[in-house]
This record gives structure tokens, C-alpha cells and sequence, in this order.
């Protein structure tokens, strides 16, 4: 698939030409058309505001963070990165829309985005279609790659996510029988609910109940009723940190005290404030990333973001923002080009980059395989437990 016809090429020219002339400041964020010479712009659709909130801002601090310290650095291909971000709300339909934007009014070299697997599954195809690549930086359903070979993501992917919950539950929390609650609005949720099953079926592990709810819901007492009824020795949560902090909370309301588990979409501060640290004791997550690490690059990035966010300690999501720019920005520079077709090449090639969420190698479905760590809680702070290898 072409991305730049020569027509197209001349016209990005002449824009930027014209913006030029202008006098036109490229922006940084949304906003009016910015095309220049000297800039190789890159679209961020991200969760900004609404319900998954949590999981745009900090991609994109992250992604934000990598692409300033590029620039210091000089830059790719001796060009300024040039980051346009626009807010998806959380909604449905809307990165659709906004990466049409970025492709036909922007000219971006490539997309990045999302965090949940719902909203990247809407954008790859469109991103496909235009030969323009997309890298998702911690989509986790399988199918957001299956979109086409111009579309990647820099983390892990579900399969491995699910297996690895099963393993945890039998080996570490040592249960035979334990009740699914998962979103049926979300691809991630439903998804990773399977995989688990699937999972934890293969180590004698046994479902006894799966219960269901839909994203935005918030009583789940008569699910988690349901569940309490079958004496389950703990639940699996593959959900958002919103809902499965509320399910948290009503599980210890009800008298349930088994362990409560689930994956990195628990991961986001605001599950200690809705949950409340008292009820998340004895409750898990698998995740990307932990800033507890002491590899020197970890901590460099720790200490990076930190002095830029008044303190502020990066989760998975920065992690691996800062992770997706650092991985299109050699792909680019490799490529010696930021043409779509080019680009697409050299993104395919990576192997072994270095990234602070470990060595990064693209394979032929275009997903990395990476380590995953355990996430706990103990007195109200999220506390690493273990790191699980593919
Ligand atoms: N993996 C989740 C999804 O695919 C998103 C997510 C990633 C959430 C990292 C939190 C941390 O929807």
C-alpha cells in the first residue's frame, strides 16, 4: 500500500511551504493545521479526559517526555519531533475521526495510540488504509495488530497476559476455583477473560461462575452476590481501574474476603481512591512496568518524568508512551525516511531496542513479547510482588 504519491508529496511541500511563508508557529497539541519543512509531525489520539482519563494523560506524559528529550537531543533525521495530541474524551467513535484528521488535514508521518484495545481497534484499520503506521503503546487484545502490517504495538499482548494470571492464581494464590466478572463492552475485558480461562483450565484450574457487567456501571452487587453463593476462593476482574475498583470496594462490603485479581487495566492511581486501600489488600494486577526497578534506565526515566510532573511516579501507561515515541523515532531515523512504506519497514526490523520497559523486538504480527510484572497493595500503595518472563 502507497502512502505518499509524488502528487501527495508535492502538496505536503507546498503546505508547508506556504505555512512557512505564513509565518505559521507549528502547535503543539489539537489545534490548526501545522505542516513545516523542518518538523516531523506524529498524532497522538489519546483518552485525555473522560472515563479512562487515567490512561491518556499518563501515555501521553510519557510520550511527551521522550519526544522533548529527543528534540534536545537534535532531533531525527535532523528534524524537531513534532507531537499533535487530540483528546478522544473515551468515547467511542471518536479516534476514528480524529486519526482520518491527522492523516488527510495534519500529515502525520505515523499515528500513535491508545491505551485501551477498544479505541485502537477503531483507528489501526483507518491508519492501514492509509499506509500510514500506527504504534500502540499498550493495546493488549491480539486483534488490534491484526489490522494490517502498518499497524504495531510496543507491548505484550493478552494470551500472555491471561496464561500468566491463570499460573499466578494456582502456583501463588494457590486456588482451584475461581469466578470470572468481566465487561462485555470492552474488547480487552472480553478478551482477556478467555484467555484466562483459558489458562487456568490448562493448570486444573476451574471456573465456576462468569458474571458480567458493562463499562460505566456502578452497583455489581448482584453479580458479586452470585458469586459469593458459589464459595469461589477468588475472582478475576479483567476490567478498567473505575469499574474494578467499585467491584473491590462492594466485594468487601459484602463479606467477601478472597483475593480479587486482574490485569493492567487495574493499573492507575485512581483505583486506591475509588477502592480504598483497606479493600484492596489481598488483590493483584499484572502490569508493563514497575518504577521500583533498579535498571539504570528505569530509573533514569523515573527520575526524568518525576522532575517534569512535581513528583509524580510514572505507571505502565507513561512507561510505555515514552516507550511507543522511542520506537517510531529509531524505526524513522533506521529508515532514513519518514515515508509511510519506509517507516513500516524499519518498524518491522526492530530488534532488541532498549526500552524502559525492556527489550523491545517486533515480530512477524508485529507485537512485542516482553516481561510482565505483579502488582499488590499493602497499606494503601501499589507494591511490587514479582516479574513473570514470557
Ligand atoms: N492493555 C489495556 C487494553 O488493551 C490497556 C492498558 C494498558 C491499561 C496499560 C493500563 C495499562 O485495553
Amino acid at each position: 500500500m502507497k502512502s505518499l504519491s509524488p502528487r501527495r508529496e508535492f502538496i505536503v511541500a507546498l503546505a508547508a511551504a506556504i505555512a512557512f511563508v505564513a509565518g505559521c508557529k507549528p502547535t503543539d497539541s489539537g489545534g490548526a493545521s501545522a505542516v513545516s519543512a523542518d518538523t516531523i509531525i506524529i498524532g497522538e489520539y489519546a483518552s485525555l479526559t473522560g472515563k479512562e482519563a487515567a490512561f491518556g494523560q499518563s501515555s501521553h506524559k510519557g510520550s511527551e517526555l521522550a519526544i522533548e528529550e529527543l528534540n534536545q537531543a537534535g532531533g531525527v533525521l535532523g528534524k524537531q519531533l513534532q507531537l499533535l495530541t487530540e483528546d478522544n474524551r473515551s468515547q467511542a467513535g471518536e479516534s476514528a475521526t480524529i486519526v482520518k484528521k491527522f492523516i488527510s488535514r495534519d500529515k502525520v508521518v505515523a499515528v500513535l495510540g491508545e491505551v485501551a484495545s477498544g479505541r485502537s481497534l477503531e483507528a489501526g484499520p483507518i491508519c492501514q488504509q492509509a499506509g500510514i503506521p500506527m504504534v500502540s503503546p499498550s493495546s493488549t487484545n491480539p486483534k488490534v495488530t491484526e489490522a494490517g502490517d502498518y499497524v504495531f504495538r510496543v507491548c505484550f499482548t493478552d494470551p500472555f497476559q491471561g496464561k500468566l494470571l491463570a499460573e499466578f492464581a494456582a502456583k501463588t494464590l494457590k486456588v482451584k476455583q475461581v469466578a470470572i466478572l468481566s465487561d462485555v463492552a470492552s474488547a480487552y475485558s472480553v478478551g482477556l477473560a478467555d484467555y484466562f480461562r483459558k489458562g487456568f483450565g490448562a493448570v486444573g484450574g476451574e471456573v465456576v461462575l462468569e458474571q458480567k457487567f458493562s463499562g460505566g456501571d456502578k452497583d455489581f452487587k448482584a453479580q458479586l452476590t452470585a458469586i459469593k453463593a458459589t464459595g469461589a476462593e477468588a475472582i478475576c476482574v479483567p476490567g478498567y481501574y473505575n469499574e474494578a475498583g467499585l467491584i473491590v470496594a462492594q466485594a468487601r462490603q459484602l463479606g467477601i474476603t478472597v483475593p480479587l485479581f486482574g490485569g493492567d487495566g487495574w493499573e492507575a492511581p485512581e483505583l486506591i481512591q475509588i477502592a480504598g486501600g483497606k479493600a484492596l489488600e489481598n488483590t493483584y494486577y499484572s502490569t508493563h512496568f514497575s518504577p521500583e526497578s533498579s535498571d539504570p534506565k528505569v530509573q533514569a526515566f523515573v527520575k526524568a518524568y518525576q522532575a517534569k510532573h512535581h513528583g509524580e511516579v510514572p505507571d505502565a501507561m507513561a512507561a510505555l508512551g515514552y516507550d511507543s515515541v522511542l520506537v517510531l523515532a529509531d524505526a524513522i531515523k533506521r529508515a532514513g525516511s519518514t515515508a509511510g512504506p519506509q517507516v513500516r519497514d524499519a518498524l518491522a526490523a526492530t530488534k532488541d531496542f532498549p526500552c524502559v520497559t525492556g527489550k523491545t523486538t517486533l515480530d512477524a504480527r508485529r507485537d512485542a513479547s516482553k516481561s510482565a510484572v505483579i502488582i499488590t497493595v499493602k497499606e494503601g500503595k501499589f507494591k511490587y510482588l514479582q516479574t513473570v518472563e514470557p
